[in-house]
């Protein structure tokens, strides 16, 4: 049974169930990821910025015998953002191969059309089924990425504490857990929108005005996600020279995301990406205890990136790519391939 889903007014035993179907998922495709644990689920599954809207639908088993929770076998969730809806599929490995993945992507893509979107975005891991799942639904690979995972028990610290204080003079380091203060917001953002689209997929969008990256960071913490900050400042003119931001999620804890690390062009070649990204890691070793490794996503063209990630100790991990599609052709094909399974009955 297929049915749309509101996780805000979800029960307590489906938003359970989907965490094993989800850490299910995990231990198939990707078993050195950590767990997902329940904390801040229903959040991060409902909150969005504002002028987005999430859309999901739930795949159920019949309901057992005993009268118990039926399981949950698959979830499709469409974020409508921008122009685009960005989709994302899960399938419980004890029913793959059965249909249901392309039956999800069905219904939120007819929805994408209804609304009047025309193109579905999806960000689908290498050497994982999603490949072969997308190709086969007529996606295009539009951007790779490459993840690498630091693991916090093979970094050597004196050296990261060396690289910390490794900045130029005239420049000085803030560590700033929660987020930018507020009097830095404008210089903040300015920071971020000199580098728009030199390091960015399309599907995990920055934000460039002060007000945009307020909502972000609320809407951030109203999803469990705890965002951590190191500037560089620049202190004859008080320009934010350099930031990195790294996300400790309350659903995986143990392993936090790397999101933007940006140095505005007129401070290049002073050493800032390093010290701030070593400072961050310091910084975060006495913050969040539990903290056991680092996920960060770089494009396979940014070798300056690289290289400094290298150094710190990031291994290269998988694939990470966004693929798109058109939403009428999408519909269309998979229309087509419905009636054509069904002898033409479906709607
Ligand atoms: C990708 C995924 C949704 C596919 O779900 P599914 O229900 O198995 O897909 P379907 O049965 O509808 O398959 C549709 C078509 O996709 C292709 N396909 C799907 N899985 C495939 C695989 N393992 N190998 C080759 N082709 C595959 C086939 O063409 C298939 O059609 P066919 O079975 O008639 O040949 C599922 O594997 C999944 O949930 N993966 C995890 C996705 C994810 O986002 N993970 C993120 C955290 S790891």
């Amino acid at each position: 049974m297929v049915r749309e889903w509101d996780p805000r007014t979800a029960s307590s035993a489906e938003i359970t169930s989907l965490l094993d179907t989800l850490n299910a998922v995990l231990a198939t495709d990707l078993p050195q990821d950590p767990p997902w644990r329940e904390s801040s689920l229903r959040e991060y599954l409902s909150e969005v910025m504002p002028g987005e809207r999430r859309i999901s639908w739930l795949a159920q088993a019949e309901p057992g015998e005993d009268g118990g929770p039926a399981a949950v076998l698959g979830h499709v969730q469409v974020l409508l953002l921008g122009g685009i809806g960005v989709l994302e599929v899960l399938v419980h490995p004890s029913v793959r191969r059965t249909g249901l993945g392309r039956t999800l992507v069905r219904l939120a893509g007819r929805r994408v059309w209804d609304e009047g979107f025309q193109s579905i975005g999806v960000e689908v891991v290498g050497g994982t089924p999603a490949v072969a799942f997308y190709d086969s639904l007529g996606f295009a690979r539009e951007y790779v990425e490459t993840r690498s995972v630091l693991d916090l028990t093979a970094v050597d610290w004196p050296a990261l504490a060396e690289m910390a204080t490794g900045v130029a003079a005239g420049y000085h380091v803030e560590f700033h857990p929660g987020g930018p203060p507020e009097e830095l917001l404008e210089a903040y953002a300015r920071a971020k929108a000199e580098v728009r689209d030199v390091d960015d997929g399309e599907l995990r969008p920055s934000s460039y005005d002060p007000q945009r990256l307020r909502e972000s960071l609320d809407t951030l913490h109203r999803r469990g996600m705890k965002p951590y900050i190191v500037l560089a400042l620049h202190e004859h003119s008080g320009e934010v020279a350099g930031l990195t931001e790294v996300v400790v999620p309350a659903q995986h804890p143990t392993r936090a995301d790397q999101y933007d690390t940006i140095v505005v062009q007129d401070h290049r070649g002073y050493g800032l990406d390093r010290a701030i990204k070593a400072r961050m890691l310091l910084e975060l070793r006495s913050a969040e205890p539990e903290l056991a490794e680092v996920q960060t996503w770089n494009a396979q063209a940014n070798e300056a990136m690289l290289k400094v990630n290298a150094e710190l100790g990031y291994r290269p991990d998988r694939e990470w790519c966004e693929y798109s599609v058109d939403v009428a052709e999408l519909v269309h094909r998979l229309d087509a391939g419905a009636a054509g399974r069904d002898g033409g009955r479906s709607q």
